[in-house]
């Protein structure tokens, strides 16, 4: 039975580091993929990346229909953006980043290269939203957050934010 992880929330330093290219796909890899869409799925969320459940691991899932559409569920291993093309600005928001929301400049589309749980090699071509997902989730797995792709002020602003939502 697949089970819900706890989310590592800001500042917590998992998600600041360059996550481990996965060498070997075991069980725990397999079963960590498993818990890992059962905890995006609970929370909801349409992305996660295994930093988020305190595993400095490139593994991410994806699944725009959050549950909806079992074919949409995607589970990359060691995931790369292959080519990127167009702009696109839209609002973002993360899980590991509670109740921030901002508009992100984000490739249009994206063409994402990975492995399975079956380590079998799968490319995908993303668009809007879903490319907008990868790219997050990739950003993970290099430690780097939604909020640091905004400007110096912007951050600033949200950090003051984030430290009084700690100590509220
Ligand atoms: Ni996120």
């Amino acid at each position: 039975m697949a089970k819900r992880l706890e989310i590592a929330t800001v500042p917590h330093p998992v998600l600041h580091q360059q996550a481990r290219e996965i060498r070997d796909i075991n069980h725990q890899i397999v079963e960590l993929a498993k818990n890992m869409v059962e905890t995006m799925y609970a929370a909801p969320g349409i992305g996660l990346a295994a930093p988020q459940v305190n595993q400095s691991l490139r593994l991410i899932t994806v699944d725009l229909s959050v549950g909806e559409k079992p074919d949409q569920l995607i589970i990359l291993i060691n995931p790369q953006i292959k080519e990127m093309e167009g702009e696109d600005i839209d609002e973002e928001g993360c899980l590991s980043v509670p109740e921030i929301h901002e508009k992100v400049k984000r490739p249009l589309r994206v063409l994402v290269s990975g492995y399975t749980l079956e380590g079998k090699e799968r490319t995908i071509e993303a668009e809007g939203l879903s490319a907008r997902v990868f790219c997050h989730e990739i950003d993970h797995l290099n430690g780097i957050l939604f909020i640091d792709r905004l400007s110096p002020l912007k951050r600033s602003l949200i950090r003051k934010k984030l430290r009084k939502q700690r100590v509220s």
